[in-house]
């Protein structure tokens, strides 16, 4: 990114949930917040009271700014069909200055995915340890979706608790998300990032190989991308 454009001062987090990510972004840039989910903002203003965050969907925001970095960190995946897919690049292209960069990461891609897959991972923290379960299906493999469950297994003082939650997940291969990036007004890559086995030390054994990272360049001057 730092060899692709300009010095990066402000940041656009769409899907900034809880504002954890942005404990560390605001670190290097003045950071700005957007989530549909107004308990998520709660949480987030209160753990970053110096961004600023608005409710709102990241198909459809208009913050009438721009900035130097968008970053829809861990929520494209929450995007379910390539129409909305080409509203939330849109949105990015729109709150972008020339030459800013648009950042990503997928969950899954099309070629990794596997049907029926579990992967699980543990969090231990003073008084409290987290295991996370989560199984992949997919019921109806030709949509752009799959089924993601969770199970929480939380110990507290020895106490367990178990919760769990489903939603839908958007899937796309590399190549479907290029060519939209590409009919949007960037030029993007893929980068398959591989996390080092410090990061994983607590993963479960269904590890995936990569993560699919985008890096995309608004193209200068070609005007606002019409959906
Ligand atoms: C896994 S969390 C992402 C956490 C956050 N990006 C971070 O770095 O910690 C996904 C977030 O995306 C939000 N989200 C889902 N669909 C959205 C949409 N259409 N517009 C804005 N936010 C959305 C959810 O409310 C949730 O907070």
């Amino acid at each position: 990114m730092k060899r692709s454009c300009a010095p990066i001062k402000t940041i656009l987090h769409l899907g900034s949930g809880a504002g954890r990510n942005d404990y560390v972004f605001k670190k290097h840039a003045r950071v700005t917040g957007v989530d549909i989910s107004p308990a998520m903002v709660k949480l987030a203003k209160k753990l970053n009271p110096e961004a600023a965050y608005h409710i709102g969907d990241m198909r459809t925001i208009r913050l009438e700014k721009t900035f130097d970095a968008v970053v829809d960190w861990d929520s494209i995946n929450h995007i379910l069909t390539t129409s909305d897919l080409k509203k939330a690049f849109a949105a990015a292209y729109r709150h972008l200055r020339d030459r800013g960069v648009f950042f990503f990461l997928l969950e899954i891609d099309k070629e990794q995915f596997q049907q029926n897959a579990t992967k699980y991972f543990s969090n231990k923290e003073i008084g409290i340890e987290v295991t996370f379960i989560e199984n992949m299906h997919d019921p109806y493999p030709r949509d752009t979706t799959y089924e993601s469950t969770f199970v929480y297994l939380i110990r507290r003082k020895g106490r367990l608790a178990i919760e769990t939650d489903r939603f839908l997940c958007g899937l796309y291969s590399i190549k479907t998300i290029l060519q939209l990036l590409g009919k949007s007004g960037f030029q993007a890559r893929c980068v398959k990032y591989k996390p080092g086995p410090e990061a994983l030390e607590n993963d479960g054994p269904a590890r995936q190989k990569y993560y699919p990272a985008f890096i995309a360049i608004k193209k200068k001057g070609r005007g606002r991308t019409v959906i």
